[in-house]
């Protein structure tokens, strides 16, 4: 593997592509022409891991982090050339699972080591990102700098700054939500409940779009007993997430909600509307949110400081 890389990114809607092409083209960028982007998102434990495959060119394995945040970012990241993109998929996909799939449609130019991409993506818009490659020893000034500049060029205004990275604007768009239906279900199986015969799959997707499940575990000491909810949140606190972004709940009941405890305990990691999925084993009956389940919920806002 190779060291890390760094990057000084930023990116934002794009209302208008083919005046941004036209703005960029004007400042003496140069055009290198269309790219089609398919990136598959694993559910990596730490970190993000996405294979990218790319026409023309061939595909990569991409490992790293990234904060969410609305400035220009910097990205720590490993690079590997794959040169059987399809079997290295579906060995991570067996071992890992995905977690989402971004296609887009790329323009790339360059300006002044500045990558300025004009971004078509599938179930999302368009999109314009600025990519500057940092030198090994920079201290980021230089880079920041070239960013500001070109911002102002393309209009790139802070309204339309987009801090989410694309997979996680489709994951908040639903686009995981079958995925965690299937881990929901595979979980299910395993759950050890001799004693109820109650049987209940949970499936989480954490705040890095990593996704975990658990099932309810039981004892023949019937009150050392587990929920399936807290099976989970343990897998996801174990990961090092600290956040819980949506919830599948699967059980064989006409309609299966998390018990009182366990809203408390998904409180404790998730938001007001946070989407809980509520799933007999076919799939979804009904949907509805944190703040419904918990409503006037006590958190850690309420305890004295
Ligand atoms: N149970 C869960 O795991 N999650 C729920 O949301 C409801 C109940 C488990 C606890 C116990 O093992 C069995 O279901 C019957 O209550």
């Amino acid at each position: 593997m190779s060291a890390p890389h760094r990057n000084v990114e930023l990116k934002g809607h794009d209302p208008d592509p083919a005046a941004t092409l036209a703005a960029a083209l004007a400042h003496g960028a140069s055009d290198e022409g269309v790219i089609r982007q398919r990136d598959t998102y694993l559910a990596a434990r730490t970190g993000r891991l996405k294979l990218r495959e790319q026409e023309p060119g061939g595909a990569q394995l991409i490992a790293y982090e990234r904060a969410d945040e609305a400035s220009a970012r910097q990205s720590a990241y490993h690079l590997v050339d794959v040169p059987e993109p399809a079997a290295l998929l579906a060995a991570l996909d067996a071992a890992l699972g995905t977690s989402v799939v971004v296609e887009k449609e790329r323009r790339l130019l360059l300006h002044d080591g500045v990558r300025i991409h004009l971004d078509r993506v599938r179930g999302l818009g368009s999109y314009v990102e600025l990519e500057a490659v940092a030198a090994p020893d920079s201290d980021l000034a230089a880079e920041h700098g070239k960013l500001a500049r070109l911002r102002e060029v393309l209009g790139l205004t802070d309204d339309r700054v987009v801090p989410e990275g694309y997979a996680a604007l489709l994951l908040a768009a639903g686009e995981g939500t079958q995925r965690l239906v299937a881990l929901a279900h595979a979980v299910r199986e395993h759950a050890h409940a001799p004693y109820s015969r109650f049987h209940v799959g949970v499936a989480l997707r954490d705040e890095h779009g990593g996704l975990h499940t658990g099932a309810n575990v039981e004892n023949a000491s019937y009150p050392q007993g587990q929920c399936a909810e807290t099976s989970a949140i343990g897998a996801l606190v174990g990961s090092g997430a600290t956040r819980i972004e949506e919830v599948v709940v699967m059980a064989d009941a006409e309609l299966v909600t998390p018990c009182g405890g366990c809203r408390q305990r998904l409180a404790e990691f998730s938001s007001p509307g946070t989407p809980v999925h509520l799933c007999g084993p076919e799939g979804i009956r009904r949907t509805v949110t944190m703040g419904e389940l918990l409503p006037l919920g006590f958190g850690a806002r309420d305890l004295p400081t």
